[in-house]
């Protein structure tokens, strides 16, 4: 199999797509449903999330110091997405807020791989060699077991915790 990074990136686009298009196409009334869906697609986020934040963006931007304007934003674009996720997680399906986020979240994260793939990628792919892109790709397989699966506790008990701990 290969560990191409790009390639298993693109694999985790494919599958968020999935998710969206599950979303988008479920009925109206299909309150639980919509509400299952998020969860997986909240999952699929934080993984995917993760191994760019962990890996991909710090190896690139190491590597090929002119992509640095694009690794900043692309934090950016994840730390909207997070946002929304960390509210998603906190909140019931039925919420009247539930489908407008979610829709807001597909829209943005939509966005964000597009550029991810059709501009950025092949910048990476162009600037680096096989054998870099298959070590950063061997080591995001490493990474992804210990990724988190859902989105990091709210600020304020993290906050409570620190405070306990320090
Ligand atoms: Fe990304
Ligand atoms: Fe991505």
């Amino acid at each position: 199999m290969s560990t191409d990074a790009i390639v298993l990136l693109k694999n985790d686009h494919k599958e968020i797509r999935k998710l969206f298009k599950q979303f988008q196409s479920a009925g109206e009334n299909a309150v639980q449903r919509k509400g299952e869906i998020v969860k997986e697609i909240i999952e699929a986020l934080t993984v995917h999330t993760y191994i760019e934040n962990e890996v991909m963006y710090p190896e690139v931007r190491k590597l090929l110091p002119d992509l640095e304007d694009d690794v900043l934003e692309s934090y950016e674009e994840h730390h909207v997405a997070d946002v929304l996720c960390a509210e998603l997680h906190a909140m019931e399906p039925d919420d009247e807020h539930f489908v407008a986020k979610t829709t807001v979240l597909i829209e943005n994260v939509t966005h964000h791989v597009e550029e991810e793939e059709q501009e950025w990628f092949p910048k990476v792919r162009d600037g680096l060699t096989r054998k870099q892109l298959q070590d950063i790709g061997a080591r995001m397989i490493e990474v992804r077991d210990k990724a988190p699966r859902t989105p990091a506790q709210p600020s304020a008990l993290k906050k409570a915790i620190d405070a306990v701990t320090a």
